[in-house]
């Protein structure tokens, strides 16, 4: 089989997206461009893969990781400017090389797949993936000569009222006969509107030298897009979105209004679990079996067990356990472990806490910078008083206790096995295992008060 070999092009600035971040970075469902194109790119098994790196150099680099090679366009200077950067990695190999831009988020590996095929088939020195555009503004335009093969590509900018009537347009991903490709790349010049060395100026060099370039045209225009700004963006997010909902469905998640839910590329959830709408799950989220989540909950790199249910919730960072019920309007921030059967009710925060099997804050709590054991009740209205203004103390609730309501637990301090914390006590010691604590003034009843009081009126 013929070596294969992938140069990914994410070197440029992305002028058109003003920002301040590189554009191949700009995330879509929460993954970066250049990360999709990675991961379709790498299901290819290819022989090598090299990025080409300027703009966030780093960045990229750190993002990607050992995923790829790198080679360093220090000027950009154009795409051609940019794939010869990786002549060190690739100028003297033998065999087919894919090149694709950074910024066309949406390819899939069936598309890379069918080109490297039908561009090996064909035996052509350079074959183009094109698509055809309702609105082809701002691509290169493919141009055939009268029996129909390939002549040029003319990018947008440089094209004539006529060449820009043509809708079929270069997608920026090509197959190049490596050998080819290189002694192409040395004859582009930058006699052009943007005065770049542009890749597609190879395809008619290539032809002029009477080598076959032959074009496969994908039936997927979703797939090519381009983003060069957050017009494009936006498209690509939604065509992402819907693609990432559709498979969570297939994989028997129930979704009920998947134009309104949305779910990172990474989110894994299990089968039976329903989504409701206006729900968001970003980062690596990982959901399992029969849960309920949502409507309206962001839910953030998290972990969450089976049968447990979030509504109208925000939680991050925080591990969630099975048959746990969240909300209405719960918040759990980052660092939290909530483990199984635990309930946490309307209006109640949780900060860097843990909850072990059980227990319950069902009700207008805070519990910040804690660990609650087993079969806890923190009655409705208990706090943690975590900071004194400078720095935040730990409370610890051992297992069995019950917290009354409104109750202050000011940190340090530690609530031991099976006690009772009386309703609105304010605790500032540590209550022993199988005490009652109170600590709120005793309550005084003034006989016939009232009466005496509108005698004296
Ligand atoms: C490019 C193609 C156009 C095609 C379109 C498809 C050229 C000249 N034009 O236009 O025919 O229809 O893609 O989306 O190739 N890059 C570098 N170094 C550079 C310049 C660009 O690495 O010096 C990278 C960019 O980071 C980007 C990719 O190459 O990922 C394409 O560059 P971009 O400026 O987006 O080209 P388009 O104008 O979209
Ligand atoms: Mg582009």
């Amino acid at each position: 089989m013929t070596n294969r070999y992938a140069v990914v092009l994410a070197a440029g600035q992305g002028t058109r997206m003003k920002s301040k971040l590189y554009k191949v970075l700009h995330p879509v469902c929460g993954k970066s461009m250049v990360e999709h194109v990675i991961d379709q790119v790498s299901a290819l098994e290819l022989h090598k893969i090299v990025t080409i790196i300027g703009f966030g150099a780093e960045l990229v680099k750190s993002t990607l990781g050992d995923r790829s090679e790198y080679a360093l366009q220090e000027e950009q200077l154009g795409t051609a400017h940019a794939v010869m950067q990786a002549s060190p990695q690739l100028k003297q190999e033998k065999g087919t090389t894919l090149v694709i831009c950074g910024d066309t988020p949406l390819i899939t590996t069936e598309t890379m797949e069918a080109l490297l095929k039908h561009h090996e088939e064909t035996n052509a020195k350079a074959t183009i993936l094109t698509a055809h555009a309702e609105d082809p503004t701002g691509y290169g335009r493919i141009i055939r000569q009268s029996n129909g093969d390939v002549k040029r590509i003319v990018e947008h900018k440089d094209a004539s009222e006529e060449e820009r009537t043509v809708k079929e347009i270069n997608t920026g991903t090509y197959c190049f006969d490596n050998e080819a490709l290189f002694q192409a790349l040395d004859k582009v010049s930058n006699d052009n509107v943007q005065g770049e060395y542009y890749l597609p100026d190879v395809i008619e060099i290539l032809k002029n030298e009477g080598e076959t370039v032959s074009a496969f045209q994908t039936e997927r225009f979703a797939e090519t897009l381009g983003v060069n700004d957050r017009v494009a963006l936006a498209q690509a997010e939604k065509t992402m979105r819907e693609r990432i909902n559709r498979q969570h469905m297939v994989n028997g998640v129930t979704i009920i209004d998947p134009s309104n839910t949305y779910i990172s590329a990474e989110t894994i959830i299990g089968s039976d679990t329903t989504i409701l709408p206006g729900t968001t799950l970003l980062g690596k989220t990982e959901i399992g079996t029969d849960c309920i989540i949502g409507p309206n909950s962001e839910i953030k790199d998290c972990r969450i067990g089976n049968q447990t249910t979030i509504r109208q919730s925000v939680a991050h960072n925080s591990s969630i356990g099975s048959e746990v019920a969240i909300g209405p309007f719960a918040h759990i921030r980052p660092d939290s472990q909530i483990s199984d059967e635990v309930k946490i009710g309307n209006f109640v925060e949780v900060k860097k806490a843990s909850f072990g099997k059980g227990s319950k804050a069902s009700h207008l709590s805070y519990i910040g910078d804690a660990k609650v054991g087993a079969d806890v009740n923190l009655g409705c209205g208990s706090i943690t008083v975590n900071y004194d203004g400078k720095r935040k103390f730990e409370t610890i609730i051992e297992d069995g206790a019950f917290v009354g309501c409104n109750s202050n637990l000011i940190a340090p301090v530690t609530i031991g096995k099976n006690a009772y914390v009386a309703a609105g006590s304010t605790i500032n010691n540590n209550v022993p295992e199988e005490a009652l604590s109170i600590a709120r003034a005793r309550q005084t009843n003034k006989e016939n008060y009232a009466k005496r009081l509108k005698s004296k009126e």
